[in-house]
């Protein structure tokens, strides 16, 4: 009787273990690294346009490419995360993003975005350039009791909406960078480069 308490201890254990090990699984694949996006040496160095496949970025997902020596960061923004966005304005510092040096003209919309689901941004923070962490879920965070997803950069602790938008009261000045894009297609985007005729 002994060991079945043991074993059934054990069950659960394992069991608890499994799960763990599957949520840290789900969490590395919805931040994939493609290497296979990367430009060659030559393209790199000459700053050239370059081009990401997101057939298989599901909603709420993220992934990083590099251009031009930067991240640059593609999420797929899930409905509530877009539907929150309106709602941030009175807290943020520029919620209608004029600063234009901080996106292409097209992107100067509530979304930042060509596509509303589709978010780009250089992956650094506007203070001094270090990396800020994707916080998505809508929910009460030790640095905001009022998150509704987003970007925290654990540095000085600058924080930035769904859309890339910077709060109020931190040491970030300006939004996010929105780098130049098009859509090849539904599927395909070229960082580095705005549509024909889009400024
Ligand atoms: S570099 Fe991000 S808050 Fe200072």
């Amino acid at each position: 009787m002994a060991t079945d308490g043991v074993d059934k201890g054990r069950r659960r254990f394992l069991t608890a273990a499994t799960t763990v090990v599957g949520g840290a699984g789900i969490v590395v694949a919805a931040v994939p690294f493609i290497k296979s996006w990367e430009p060659s040496a030559r393209a790199k160095t000459a700053g050239a346009p370059i081009e990401a496949d997101i057939s298989k970025l599901e909603e709420g997902q993220m992934v990083i490419v590099e251009w031009r020596g930067q991240p640059v960061w593609i999420i797929r923004r899930t409905k509530a995360q877009l539907d929150a966005l309106p709602g941030q304005d009175a807290r943020l510092r520029d919620p209608k993003s004029t600063n234009t040096d901080q996106q292409p003209a097209f992107a100067q919309n509530e979304y930042r975005s060509m596509k509303p689901e589709v978010l780009v941004l250089v992956g650094l923070c506007t203070h001094l350039g270090c990396a800020p962490q994707l916080h998505a879920e809508l929910k009460p965070e030790p640095f905001d009791a009022d998150w509704k997803g987003g970007f925290f950069c654990p540095c000085h602790k600058s924080r930035f909406d769904m859309a890339g938008r910077v709060y109020q009261g931190v040491p970030a000045p300006t939004n996010l960078v929105v780098p130049p894009y098009s859509f090849i297609d539904d599927n395909h985007i070229m960082i580095g480069v705005n549509a024909e005729g889009a400024a």
